[in-house]
């Protein structure tokens, strides 16, 4: 008995004070307000609007989870959340905590309702539109939606870039690009790159933003459109980041076979986000994120690289393999 220690139950069981703090802080944007410069309690407090009772507390609780420093009662954000959430920085990473703040967290207190019905619990519980077409109707949702892609995606997007051997190819499709950071870290890294993004129509203006802020108007275009309804554009690489896992295995397999038609003899088609392990029991985040699946679509779920490598060899593509990325993610990659 000795040895056992209940430490690891219960830093997870009350993982979420831990994750509301933090999701309080992005909210009340303290790390942005610091990055303006170094303050002391009660300026940071006034700058804040906080009650004194909670201020001290909350700032220190801040600096025991190591997203803020106290130097002779003065804060600093540490420079890892200076560089991440700094809302005045490209760099910002925010976007998927606001999400988590005002969406996910509530949604997650239902999930023992959808591991009993297995029902999503997020606007749909409520009888309402599928998550995108809510997302959609509301145009300040949407860009928080696409932020937060960009946020949960950009490390993997940056490795990405690195790691595929893009040499030789040269017109690049980004299925489901959302704000379009992936098709953006690629074609700024590969001036030969010439890249498409599609996506649903209501996504252009957002995507053409931020493409227009990386100055990559002349090499990158978009491309409305469904891919339920149409076929994807003709490229040499077809990408899909985030997308797979938000349908059941029919539209799944359907889009590995979009992909197939629409490359060139010879393309890749790249597939990620944090794929499974074979094993299903090491990549934590990976099957958190499936349980994410059940509480935000119909019927998507996340799955190994196994499954997806026989979805490929289906479609008819070779040469597959999965590499890993950055953190739980990796990519599968089949050659036409
Ligand atoms: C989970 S997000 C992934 C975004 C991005 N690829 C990433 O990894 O960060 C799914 C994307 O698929 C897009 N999408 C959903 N349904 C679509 C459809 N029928 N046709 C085209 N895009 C769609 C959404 O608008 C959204 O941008």
């Amino acid at each position: 008995m000795d040895e056992l220690r209940p430490d690891h139950i219960l830093q997870v069981g009350l993982g979420f004070w831990a994750s509301k703090t933090l999701l309080s802080a992005v909210e009340m944007e303290v790390f942005t307000e610091l990055a303006k410069h170094p303050q002391d309690l009660e300026t940071l407090r006034g700058r804040l609007g906080l009650h004194p009772r909670s201020a001290g507390d909350f700032f220190d609780a801040l600096v025991a989870l190591k997203f803020l420093e106290r130097r002779d009662g003065v804060y600093f954000n540490t420079a890892s959340t200076d560089f991440f959430l700094d809302k005045r920085k490209p760099s910002y990473i925010g976007g998927m905590l606001e999400m988590a703040n005002h969406r996910l967290y509530p949604f997650w207190s239902h999930l023992t309702t959808a591991l009993r019905t297995g029902l999503p619990q997020n606007e749909m519980r409520e009888g309402g539109p599928n998550p995108f077409e809510a997302l959609y109707a509301e145009p300040a949702r949407l860009k928080e939606f696409l932020r937060a892609m960009t946020g949960v995606s950009h490390t993997a997007n940056l490795a990405i870039a690195r790691k595929f051997p893009w040499s030789g190819y040269r017109t690049v499709l980004d299925v489901g690009t959302a704000q379009g950071d992936l098709i953006t870290q690629v074609t700024l890294a590969h001036p030969h790159i010439e890249g498409i993004g599609f996506d649903l129509p209501e996504v252009g203006p957002v995507f053409e933003e931020y493409v227009e802020a990386n100055r990559l108007s002349q090499r990158i275009k978009f491309v409305p459109g469904s891919f339920m309804e149409e076929p994807l554009p003709p490229a040499d690489v077809v990408m899909m980041g985030h997308i797979l896992h938000d349908w059941n295995l029919v539209t799944k397999q359907m889009l590995v076979r979009k992909a197939y038609e629409a490359l060139s003899p010879g393309g890749a088609y790249i597939v990620y986000e944090s794929i499974i392990d074979d094993d299903r029991s090491t990549n934590t985040f990976g099957l958190l994120m499936s349980l994410n699946m059940l509480i935000e679509t119909a019927d998507g779920f996340d799955y190994t690289g196994a499954d997806c490598s026989e979805w490929m060899k289906q479609a008819g593509f070779r040469d597959i393999r999965v590499e890993h990325l950055a953190g739980p993610d990796s990519m599968v990659i089949g050659i036409k």
